[in-house]
C-alpha cells in the first residue's frame, strides 16, 4: 500500500467513458493505480448518480472525476468520514471561487436549495477495514441548462464562464488539503460538516415510510445517519428512509 502520495500525483483525462467510477474500478482491481489517481472525463455515456440515478453532465463543461483512495487502517465504522471529508472539500472549493454552499446530508452539495454537486462513493473492504474508496464527483462548472430544475452550475451563480480546466486543478488543490486536514481526524470531520449541514437545527417538513412530518436535524450518528428530533425524542434515518420535501 502506497499512501503517502498526494491526490493528483496522476491523473488519466479520457476524452469519454462510461462512468469515471467503473473505470477507476476497473484499473485499482488489475493493480494498475494507487492511492491519489484521478481520472478526469470530458463526457460519460453512463454517468451514475445515487440510489440508481443517472448523473448527466453536458460534454466538456463539468468537472467529472474519480478518485482513487487507499486508506490507512480504516475501520468500515468509519465510512461516512469518507463522505464529509469529499463534501468538505468541495465546500472548500466552492467557497474560494466565492460560492458559498450547504450539505444535504447525506452528500449533495447545494446552493440556495439548488444542487450544484454530487458524490457517489464506493468501497473496496479487507475484513473489518476499507482497502480501497472509489470516491466519484460530479460538479457543475459551465452548464447552464438542466433538465432537472433542481440544479445550478458555477457559471449560472457567478454569471461567468469559468475556465474549466484551472477548477479542475483547484478541485485537486482543496481534495489533497482536506485529506492532510481531515481524513483521519474524525472529531474535527464530524465538527466541520455539521457547520455546513443544509437544515441543521432547523425546523422542516419531511418525509418517511409514514408519511410526512416535521422534524429538526439535530445531527449526524457515527455511523452516518441521519438525526432528527420528532415530537421531543431522537429518530435516526438511514439514506433510503427519509426525504427531504
Ligand atoms: C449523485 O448526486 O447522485 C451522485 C453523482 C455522482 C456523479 C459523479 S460524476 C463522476 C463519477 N462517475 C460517475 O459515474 N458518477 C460520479
Amino acid at each position: 500500500m502506497e499512501n503517502n502520495k498526494n491526490i493528483g500525483h496522476r491523473i488519466i483525462h479520457l476524452p469519454v467513458v462510461d462512468s469515471t467510477n467503473n473505470y477507476l474500478t476497473m484499473l485499482f482491481n488489475n493493480g494498475d493505480i494507487n492511492h491519489g489517481c484521478v481520472i478526469m472525463a470530458d463526457k460519460q455515456t453512463r454517468g451514475r448518480g445515487q440510489r440508481d440515478n443517472n448523473w448527466e453532465s453536458e460534454e466538456e463543461k463539468n468537472i467529472i472525476l474519480s478518485l482513487c483512495i487507499e486508506p490507512i487502517k480504516f475501520s468500515v465504522l468509519n465510512q461516512f468520514d469518507i463522505s464529509c471529508f469529499t463534501s468538505l472539500s468541495i465546500i472548500s472549493f466552492l467557497k474560494e471561487i466565492g460560492i458559498s454552499a450547504s450539505i444535504k446530508w447525506p452528500n449533495d452539495i447545494m446552493v440556495n436549495d439548488k444542487k450544484i454537486a454530487g458524490i457517489l462513493i464506493e468501497n473496496q473492504l479487507l475484513g473489518k477495514n476499507i482497502k480501497f474508496s472509489n470516491i466519484g464527483i460530479g460538479i457543475n462548472v459551465n452548464q447552464l441548462n438542466f433538465s432537472n430544475l433542481n440544479a445550478t452550475s458555477l457559471s449560472k451563480e457567478l454569471n461567468l464562464n469559468r475556465n474549466l480546466k484551472s477548477d479542475k486543478s483547484l478541485i485537486i488543490k482543496h481534495l489533497n488539503i482536506n485529506y492532510n486536514t481531515f481524513f483521519y481526524n474524525h472529531n474535527e470531520l464530524r465538527k466541520e460538516y455539521l457547520k455546513y449541514l443544509y437544515q441543521y437545527q432547523i425546523i422542516a417538513k419531511y418525509k418517511s415510510n409514514k408519511g410526512f412530518f416535521l422534524g429538526e436535524i439535530t445531527g449526524v450518528s457515527e455511523w452516518g445517519k441521519l438525526q432528527v428530533k420528532v415530537d421531543n425524542s431522537i429518530i435516526e434515518f438511514d439514506n433510503k428512509e427519509i426525504e427531504f420535501i
